[in-house]
């Protein structure tokens, strides 16, 4: 943790091999199909504009946007909080229309606001103009549409009087200048968050995905992470948890990178359209539909998943440049989603120069760029290939392969192909082309 940044770069899965459900199985194989989610980051103080919970500590997450406001400015959108816009139904279809499996939601982030009704604190919707509790509005609406649900919650809760609550005298933010609690405010604290977790985890059904962060200001064992396993597995068996209570995780979270190869336990990258998380309605420095959706089959073809945020406004709207990227990838996936739902990764980079993904018989090239001539792909069972596709517009590609290979003695030799590509690319973000392989039983 460096002071003032608050970047994540990785806490890492530890692998416990007396579980009861070893960690690389538990919640079945949802998340290992899932490829894309929706991260929702949305606090009272959306309403003035600002990130969430960082302006209020004088932190960033990126030097460019550095946001300042007084400890009880940031809190005092609290009382006009009323986001009659916020229509959880319409978003959960627009994320499953995108191609996104599950979401998650800021249930509670680092300032401290609860967005669900909680018996722990009255600084939470439950006690703003709008009244209603937006967790039961996301989980029902989410899962209505067949998504899983997921729950970010921050350990580290600035408003609360026993955390203790942050004040503007330790402006910027460092680790080492934060007020520290007595023994006696701890244990009050935990107790609470073990409140707060329980509802969470009680009262909304089935929760599949639980999202910690903020827990670099306590050294680990402060948080009791055995102690929280136990609870949150009594009430969930097959929840899912990040590694951000490291030594806890199922699946480790790359934040705002891809990793240069895929990491050995489940993963995730989450991601900004824009530069920040919350709304911050300056901020217009969008990643196009194509980089998204690079960004998303490089992830998949590295079998990890994509979590992508979006940031409702202070009434509960969508900015308009989220919801037309969500309206792209809509239009994307209806024709490109069986290459990045429930695949496996593809071929090897020696083999095609770009993401890679597979299903059984079927390989997925992922085109981040167009060929200049033909595209060749190497070390392929050359007899068994059935059919090559532009899945982007429904055409056979024309293919052959080199003379010598084919008459090769051997049952099922392997070698290259040259795929005939129309010269010019088709009018898609990231055009696929489809490989059929005949079984390798079936008569060649
Ligand atoms: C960081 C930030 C936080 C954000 C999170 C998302 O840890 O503290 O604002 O919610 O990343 O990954």
């Amino acid at each position: 943790m460096t002071d003032g940044f608050t970047g994540y770069t990785g806490g890492g899965v530890t692998r416990a091999a007396d579980e009861e459900t070893p960690q690389s199985r538990r919640g079945g194989s949802w998340f290992d199909e899932a490829a894309f989610g929706l991260f929702i980051h949305w606090d009272h103080a959306s309403q003035q504009g600002l990130e969430v919970s960082w302006p209020m500590v004088d932190g960033v997450n990126n030097p460019r946007w550095r946001q300042v406001v007084g400890v009880d400015e940031y809190r005092s959108s609290a009382a006009t909080f009323d986001p009659v816009e916020w229509n959880a139904p319409a978003l959960a279809r627009a994320a499953r229309e995108a191609g996104m499996r599950y979401a998650v939601l800021t249930t509670r982030h680092h300032s401290g606001y609860s967005m669900f009704h909680t018996a722990g604190s009255t600084h939470s919707v439950e006690h703003s103009p709008y009244g209603k509790d937006i967790v039961r509005e996301f989980a029902d609406a989410m899962r209505a549409e067949g998504l899983r649900v997921g729950f970010y919650y921050s350990l580290s809760d600035w408003t609360h009087p026993d955390y203790p609550a942050m004040t503007d005298d330790i402006k910027p933010y460092a680790v080492a200048k934060l007020p520290k609690p007595t023994p006696e405010q701890w244990e009050r604290y935990i107790t609470y968050m073990r409140l707060q977790l329980t509802e969470l985890l009680t009262n909304y059904g089935r929760i599949d995905m639980l999202w910690f962060d903020g827990h670099w200001e306590r050294d680990l064992d402060d948080w009791y992470p055995d102690e929280l396993k136990t609870l949150i597995h009594s009430l969930q068996p097959d929840i899912l948890v990040n590694d951000r209570l490291p030594g806890l995780g199922d699946f480790e979270t790359p934040e705002q990178f891809v990793p240069d190869k895929p990491l050995e336990a489940r993963w995730e990258t989450c991601m900004t359209m824009n530069q920040n998380w919350g709304y911050v309605p300056d901020d217009e420095n969008y990643k196009s539909v194509r980089e998204i959706l690079q960004t998303l089959v490089n992830v998949v073809s590295r079998r990890g998943n994509l979590l992508l945020n979006v940031s409702p406004t202070g009434s509960g709207a969508l900015p308009a440049s989220q919801q037309q990227r969500l309206e792209a990838f809509a239009e994307w996936m209806s024709v490109h989603s069986e290459s990045v739902h429930g695949v496996e990764p593809g071929l090897e980079p020696w083999q095609f120069g770009g993401p890679s993904t597979r299903r059984g018989d079927r390989i997925y090239l992922h085109m981040l760029a167009w060929p200049l001539e033909h595209l060749a792909v190497r070390g392929l069972p050359v007899r068994r290939i059935e059919k090559v596709t532009l899945l982007s517009t429904g055409e056979d590609l024309p293919f052959t392969v080199p003379f010598g290979v084919a008459a090769m003695k051997d049952a099922d030799p392997h070698g290259e192909i040259r795929i005939g590509t129309p010269a010019a690319a088709p009018d898609t973000a990231v055009p696929v082309i489809a490989i059929d392989l005949a079984p390798l039983s079936a008569e060649i």
